[in-house]
């Protein structure tokens, strides 16, 4: 079937509740402030995510994964979490979190919550009894404090440097006003590092997974998953130094005794019935280091940031797709597909630029971009990604094809990669705009409820109605429909759900393509038309006719094994 005949069928959520479901499923990704606001104050909650599940229903996917929604003063957008059991009051009430994870399980779709071991809130009961505490007091043993270096109380203890830039330590105030000791913080000042060899800290956490498996929560994902463990002797980062000896590592990334605390989560997920399931944040260049996090005894899967980050490129994603199964395969996971999160450039955005690679140090304001070729790449890397096996992510409004909104002023930024960036890096805001529901400024473009509502806590641009669900509904030819149309086939093709996979040879360089049991998926990422296969076509990320054109992806039907291959008309 063609991009423009799709037909959107009635999605049964009985068909996708196998116990597997995570080796296949598509997970999509809500940020909940952003989603939909039930009580037309400006901020999404829970109430606008229960009203909006009969369109996460439709499009088609097996289970939401939702940032934080925990009490905290949203210093980090909610990696700043005050407490794990509460829910924060401007997204709703424990209670309206429990009956969101029963209706949405009786419209088929599981709710994964989201676990920030590393760091908490400067605002947690725990760290406040710590900075209310002498040193070398219990309460401040759950943290990393530590005297200033070499004597010197001036001196911070270490070199880190955080992933959010500037320093890692920050200096404490004694009750008499003197300054004090030094606190770690791998992220910002209001999110002091947990000490994980302190026992509390581990039962604490095992307590939290069971609080919400318990409510019905599907699985967890893990943030800053490699993170937690650091070396206790707190050496200075080699890899900071000048001439760095080549096995240089960070003395507070992926050290070996992590695994045995995921290993333990393994052991509480798999003690549910049906067990519960994790999902890593794994940022590491190795793969293998990488894979060491899966498996029966760890974690279910991890994210894939090594594909999410590379180039609209046929070598690169090549290389990147090759070696993501071959680190999976020995750890029998599935892998995980996913082209943008609540911390990238939207899809759309990155696609139409000249580096179409993301890296968090490139980010820049007033990048040029060329949104029709980013939207038309974004239709195709969908397509591929949605053909490999292993699960899928989709973003929050990547299935409505949002850009990456640049034009926020600056005053109303809130990202702290903004700020400690000291104005250079745009910060995230701008994946995080509320979402349109409706072509209506009045109601924040449906985002709220009733036209008399609040603003909206980010400001959406006044272009946003045109890429309203609404108008997308009465578009056939929409990202919408496209996403909804690519997620039915996804789920009605066998093939897709297993772990078959080869790479076609003999194709033209600028071209990539495989094939799944009888389907193949081939994508054109050249300047120039590449003939068709003279083979049914099954879906495209845009109509072909007689060739498939430049930043085109096509998905095939081919003959069954045995019979004569493929009549090659020139692919
Ligand atoms: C990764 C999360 O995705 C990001 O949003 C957050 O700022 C950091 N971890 C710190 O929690």
């Amino acid at each position: 079937m063609n991009a423009g005949t799709s037909r959107n069928a009635e999605v049964t959520p009985t068909t996708r509740w196998e116990a597997d479901w995570w080796r296949s499923g598509v997970v999509y990704q809500i940020y909940p402030r952003s989603f939909a606001d039930g009580n037309s104050d400006g901020v999404g909650d829970i109430a606008g995510i229960t009203s909006r599940l009969p369109y996460l229903h439709k499009l088609g996917v097996d289970a939401v994964w939702l940032n934080p929604w925990y009490l905290s003063p949203l210093a980090d957008g909610g990696y700043d979490v005050a407490d794990y059991r509460q829910i924060d009051p401007r997204f709703g009430s424990l209670q309206d979190a429990e009956d969101l994870i029963k209706k949405a399980a009786d419209m088929g779709i599981r709710v994964i919550v989201d676990i920030v071991p590393n760091h908490v809130s400067d605002q947690h009961p725990w760290f406040k009894a710590a900075l209310a505490s002498e040193p070398g007091s219990e309460e401040r043993s759950r943290f990393w404090f530590h005297d200033g270096r070499d004597g010197d109380p001036t001196h911070m203890p270490t070199n880190w440097l955080s992933s959010f830039r500037g320093n890692t330590w920050t200096r404490t105030t004694n009750a008499d006003g003197s300054p004090g000791q030094w606190y770690l913080h791998l992220f910002t000042p209001e999110q002091p590092d947990l000490n994980w060899n302190h026992p509390e800290v581990r039962t604490e956490h095992e307590e939290i997974l069971k609080f919400w498996f318990d409510r019905g929560a599907a699985g967890v994902r893990v943030d800053s998953a490699v993170l937690i463990i650091k070396d206790p002797s707190l050496p200075d980062d080699p890899t900071l130094l000048d001439n760095p000896p080549p096995d240089a590592s960070q003395p507070f990334v992926d050290l070996d005794e992590i695994h045995e605390v995921y290993q333990s989560w393994r052991t509480i997920a798999d003690s549910y019935d049906p067990p519960r399931i994790i999902v890593g944040e794994v940022w590491l260049p190795d793969t293998n280091r990488f894979a060491a996090y899966l498996g029966s005894n760890e974690m279910h899967t991890a994210f894939n940031f090594d594909f999410m980050t590379r180039a609209w490129d046929p070598s690169e994603l090549h290389s990147s797709i090759t070696a993501t199964l071959a680190a999976h395969a020995p750890v029998n996971a599935p892998a995980t597909w996913v082209l943008s999160n609540h911390d990238v450039t939207r899809p759309v955005t990155r696609y139409g630029r000249t580096d179409t690679s993301f890296a968090f140090e490139k980010k820049r304001f007033g990048t040029p971009t060329d949104l029709v070729l980013g939207t038309r790449r974004a239709r195709a890397a969908f397509l591929l990604c949605a053909a490999l096996p292993g699960s899928l992510y989709i973003y929050q409004g990547d299935e409505l094809g949002l850009p990456e909104n640049e034009e926020l002023p600056r005053e109303v930024i809130e990202d702290p990669m903004y700020f400690r960036s000291e104005g250079v890096d745009p910060g995230r805001d701008g994946c995080r705009v509320p979402l349109p529901w409706e072509d209506d400024p009045k109601s924040n473009y449906g985002f709220s409820s009733e036209a008399s509502s609040e603003q909206p806590w980010m400001p959406q641009p006044a272009w946003w109605g045109e890429y309203a669900v609404s108008r997308q509904e009465e578009d056939p030819q929409s990202m919408l429909w496209f996403y909804r149309e690519a997620l039915r086939l996804r789920r009605e093709i066998e093939d897709f759900h297993g772990n078959d996979f080869e790479w076609c040879e003999d194709l033209p360089e600028s071209c990539l393509g495989f094939r799944r049991g009888k389907v193949m998926c081939i994508v054109n990422f050249g300047q120039h038309e590449v003939p068709l296969l003279d083979l049914p076509i099954l879906f495209s990320s845009e109509p072909v006719a007689d060739s498939i054109g430049s930043d085109i992806a096509v998905w095939f039907t081919h003959r069954s094994t045995g019979e004569a291959g493929p009549k090659n008309k020139g692919v």
